[in-house]
């Protein structure tokens, strides 16, 4: 007996410091440690021997176990040195990260959007890009030769319709298929024919607004908006109303938030002026309900149009409109 553990030692001895790698050391551990190994059937056999020969035997195998132990984890400290060394196994490189995906920016500003308009009692309301010329243009009292028409860069399709150049026309079907009290969101894609810049783009997003109902006054369209720009960007954000012109709103106004960007200093999202103009708004003008049916001699209102990549920019704190649409991830994964 004591002479088979000698020949295993021996085997076992040559199966360790011969193993080159992972796979067989782990071979040469199965064979000769392992449960079904020769070593441990001797283990298992020893209660049958008389007792002096259980002695000499029990413990030459606990020798051996204990010797071939130690050579099975010096073998694989050698091999993870090796490794090491030949850079093939780096202990100092971070760990990987999975990467996860996540809903695009605007799409988040979108819902959070959303989410401040219902809490002040907005529902949404949704209307197709392809829009015709009454819906875009007429209904808001922009006719054929008026000016605004200029500033809305239009892309045609077949049978002279058009992409929306804002989410207004959605004010407009809103009203054609209801009667007041109206109060909506729209929010959506709208489309440009204009070059673009750091803060144009030929596809954005608007958030359209309209509030309809008897007796609704200036002062309830300047309340909502305050209350939102402060809701998204807190309480001690500068924000200005400044005199505006809208076709389909009288009186107009165009409101500005001090630049998030540069905090107000100036750069090129903001022109260099502290200030980006985030929305548009103003009261219903009389021709848009006559357009709709409604009489104007019952029914007041207030619109607003906001833009949501302008906001998308401020929060985050983005100078450039074009990274949105990009879809480079490493924008993306950063926002
Ligand atoms: N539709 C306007 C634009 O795109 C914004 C606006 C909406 C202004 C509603 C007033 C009221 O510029």
């Amino acid at each position: 007996m004591l002479d088979r553990l000698r020949e295993i030692g021996e085997a076992a001895r040559e199966a360790f410091s011969s193993a080159t790698d992972e796979k067989s050391l782990e071979d040469a551990r199965v064979a000769y440690l392992g449960r079904k190994s020769e070593l441990n059937r001797i283990s298992r056999g020893l209660k049958d021997l008389d007792p002096e020969e259980r002695r000499r035997v029990g413990r030459a195998t606990n020798d051996l176990k204990k010797e071939l132990a130690a050579l099975c984890e010096e073998a694989r400290e050698r091999m993870a040195e090796g490794a090491r060394r030949t850079g093939a196994l780096d202990l100092t490189l971070p760990g990987r990260v999975p990467w996860v995906g996540r809903r695009h920016v605007l799409i988040r500003t979108l819902e959070r959007l959303e989410e401040i308009f219902r809490t002040l009692g907005f529902e949404v309301a949704l209307g197709p890009h392809i829009e015709d010329d009454f819906h875009n243009f007429d209904a808001l009292n922009i006719p054929p030769d008026h000016p605004a028409r200029d500033m809305h860069d239009t892309f045609f399709v077949e049978g002279g319709r058009l992409l929306r150049t804002h989410t207004s026309p959605v004010q407009i079907r809103v009203m054609q298929s209801r009667r007041p009290p109206i109060r909506i969101i729209a929010p959506g894609r709208v489309y440009r024919n204009e070059a673009s810049d750091a803060s144009h783009s030929s596809e954005f997003y608007q958030l359209e607004g309209l509030y309809v109902d008897r007796n609704v006054r200036v002062g309830e369209l300047k309340g909502v908006l305050t209350k939102f720009l402060h809701e998204l960007y807190g309480q001690d954000v500068g924000v200005r109303f400044r005199a505006g012109f809208f076709p389909f709103t009288e009186p107009s106004t165009e409101v500005d938030l001090q630049c998030r960007v540069c905090r107000g200093r100036g750069c090129p999202v903001c022109k260099g002026t502290g200030w980006v103009e985030l929305l548009g708004a103003g009261m219903v003008d009389p021709r848009v309900f006559e357009a709709v049916g409604y009489d104007p001699d019952v029914y007041t209102g207030y619109a607003f149009g906001l833009g949501v990549d302008r906001i998308s920019m401020m929060m985050t704190g983005t100078d450039d409109i074009r990274l949105f649409l990009e879809n480079d991830l490493r924008f993306l994964d950063q926002v």
